[in-house]
């Protein structure tokens, strides 16, 4: 039998994928002898066990939905390319930045984050911001967002700090109570609180925001050297965003409004462009950092540390089937390749778990052989699991062997020095480490007044939603931000 099947196989007659049949089939591809009605006893009797055709196809459909991403659920995608513009091999070695000029494909998705899948695109969130670059050398993720900093600084609040956003297990409701009782319990909310809230909280559509990988990497370079880096993607049409008010219109109007700018954007040929930049920042630089550059609430001055710029990010190619491409899209910052390695980034490591492990739930154990996720290049000792339609063949399934010649790449071990790590093992809390002086900075120097209008406005009607001593917890907060923050609130809020 087997060795038919072999036969069969190397005569072409199974086919690896099924052609399209002009007639209609079952899902095993016999033809169906009757579409519109199912099998019953007489014209008003009982349906039939024995209908196969009807059992095909409603049993498929029952498995239409698969489970959505737990956080980022609404989204919308596109393809397109990433060139690069400027040399910046004296600080990584990757591949994807090897020569000027040169293209990789990459694929983009941006999403709303505590929303579920059918949410409105409009509502005040963070936006998702992701990117797959498909390089000769595997695929690299940069899984950013539009606003260049995070909420919290320890992964191991992301579950609490996501159940506190999304909805309340009694009620079904969202709820302010939750949102603003861990935010006042965590105080090193209070810089992203404050970019969320002010208008960069609802841009105007996916084209005109900017990307930021948000989490410290680090690049190798070919000589073995090491920096840390900051990833900014910068819209090439600008930075545009929507009142308030015209956000919450929108939400009840077009709910897909900027899936759907995105999408005619591209088909009339208006391609959007973002610019990628990196900042760097040494060891030296880092050991002697006034604040800890593995905190992802914190900027990094430009000052100090400046953009570089490195390449161009451009969508010129729609999704063709949003479910197989978009829906079944699987980014994670875990993924990365020769050049770029993770920082102690206590956010970013615990991420380089969470994604891959939500994969293997959404989609399978297999979800890299899915086109949209497969690399160019496989070749290792995984096998089998549930799905696999690519299962290396019969090459050897154990490591090492004296049947290959394969080896490990020396230039991938070459860009992955040896590094030191020191310290005592135990729980850190880093809850209240330096919690207020960016954020003051920010409130201060960064918006003007009209910003700072809107901004206050838009917080004291989030604060509103918590109960009366949850209002006065969030004053005392934002207090250690600015006096001038919290008598401002507190009069918006009426609390005396
Ligand atoms: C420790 C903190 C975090 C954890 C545990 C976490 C976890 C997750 C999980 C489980 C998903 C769903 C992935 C999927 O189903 O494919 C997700 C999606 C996402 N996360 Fe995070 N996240 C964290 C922090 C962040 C931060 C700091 C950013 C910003 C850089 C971010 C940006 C995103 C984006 C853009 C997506 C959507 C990716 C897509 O379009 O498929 N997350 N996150
Ligand atoms: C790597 O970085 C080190 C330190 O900055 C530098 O001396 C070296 O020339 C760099 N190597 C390359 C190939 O650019
Ligand atoms: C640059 O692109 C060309 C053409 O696609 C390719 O042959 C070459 O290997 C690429 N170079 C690098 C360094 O990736
Ligand atoms: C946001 O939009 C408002 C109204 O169009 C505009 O006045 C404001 O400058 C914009 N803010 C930013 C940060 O672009
Ligand atoms: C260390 O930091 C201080 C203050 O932040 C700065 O003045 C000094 O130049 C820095 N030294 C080095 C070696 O970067
Ligand atoms: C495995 O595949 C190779 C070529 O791909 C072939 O030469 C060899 O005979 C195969 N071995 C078995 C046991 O089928
Ligand atoms: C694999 O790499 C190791 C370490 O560089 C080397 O000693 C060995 O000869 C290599 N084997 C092959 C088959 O290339
Ligand atoms: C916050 O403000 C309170 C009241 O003004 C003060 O007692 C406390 O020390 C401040 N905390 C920090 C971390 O600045």
């Amino acid at each position: 039998m087997i060795e038919l099947i072999a036969v069969l196989l190397l005569a072409g007659v199974i086919p690896n994928y099924a052609q399209q049949a002009n007639y209609i089939t079952t899902g095993f591809g016999s033809p169906v002898s009757y579409k519109d009605a199912s099998l019953t006893v007489g014209r008003r009797g009982p349906l039939l066990l024995e209908d196969t055709e009807f059992i095909d196809e409603m049993s498929h459909f029952d498995r239409e939905r698969i489970p959505e991403r737990v956080v980022h659920a609404k989204g919308g995608g596109a393809f397109g390319y990433f060139e690069v513009t400027n040399d910046i091999s004296r600080y990584c070695a990757a591949q994807v930045f090897a020569r000027v000029g040169n293209r990789t494909r990459i694929a983009i998705r941006f999403s709303t984050v505590a929303g579920e899948s059918g949410s409105a695109d409009t509502v005040r969130d963070p936006r998702g911001f992701a990117i797959k670059f498909y390089t000769q050398e595997g695929n690299w993720d940069l899984v950013g967002n539009n606003l260049p900093i995070f909420f919290i600084r320890d992964s191991i609040l992301f579950p609490s700090f996501i159940h506190s956003q999304k909805r309340q297990p009694s009620t079904f409701l969202h709820d302010g109570d939750m949102q603003w009782d861990f935010f006042t319990s965590r105080q090193e909310v209070t810089h992203m609180l404050l970019y969320l809230f002010s208008d960069r909280g609802t841009p105007d559509g996916f084209r005109f925001m900017h990307g930021f990988g948000v989490n410290t990497f680090k690049l190798i370079n070919a000589t073995g050297h090491h920096v840390y880096c900051k990833f900014h993607y910068l819209s090439n049409q600008g930075l545009r965003n929507l009142t308030a008010a015209r956000a919450q219109e929108l939400q009840a109007e077009d709910p897909d409004y900027a899936i759907r700018d995105l999408y005619n954007a591209i088909r009339s040929g208006n391609y959007p462009s973002w610019t990628l930049n990196i900042q760097v920042m040494t060891e030296a630089q880092a050991l002697n950092s006034s604040f800890n550059p593995f905190d992802d609430t914190k900027v990094w001055p430009e000052d100090v540390y400046p953009l570089i710029p490195v390449g161009r990010l451009v969508l010129n190619e729609n999704p063709t089937n949003y479910f197989q491409d978009i829906e079944q899209m699987a980014l994670s910052p875990s993924r990365m390749v020769p050049g770029i390695k993770p920082s102690p980034d206590r956010m970013l490591q615990g991420r380089l778990f969470s994604y891959p492990d939500t994969q293997r739930h959404r989609l399978g154990p297999n979800f890299l052989q899915i086109p949209v996720n497969c690399p160019f290049y496989v070749r290792n000792y995984q096998r089998d699991g549930p799905m696999s339609y690519s299962n290396q063949g019969n090459n050897t399934v154990y490591h090492p062997n004296s049947v290959d010649s394969l080896n490990v790449s020396q230039r991938a071990a070459a860009l992955s020095p040896a590094y030191s790590v020191s310290g005592g093992v135990s729980k850190y809390d880093n809850g209240d480490d330096d919690n207020f002086a960016q954020a003051r900075y920010f409130y201060e120097n960064v918006l003007d007044d009209e910003q700072r209008d809107r901004l206050l406005e838009n917080l004291a009607n989030a604060i509103a939603t918590a109960s009366e001593d949850l209002q006065r917890g969030a004053l005392e907060m934002f207090t250690n931000v600015s006096g001038d923050l919290r008598n401002r609130l507190q009069a918006l809020l009426g609390l005396w």
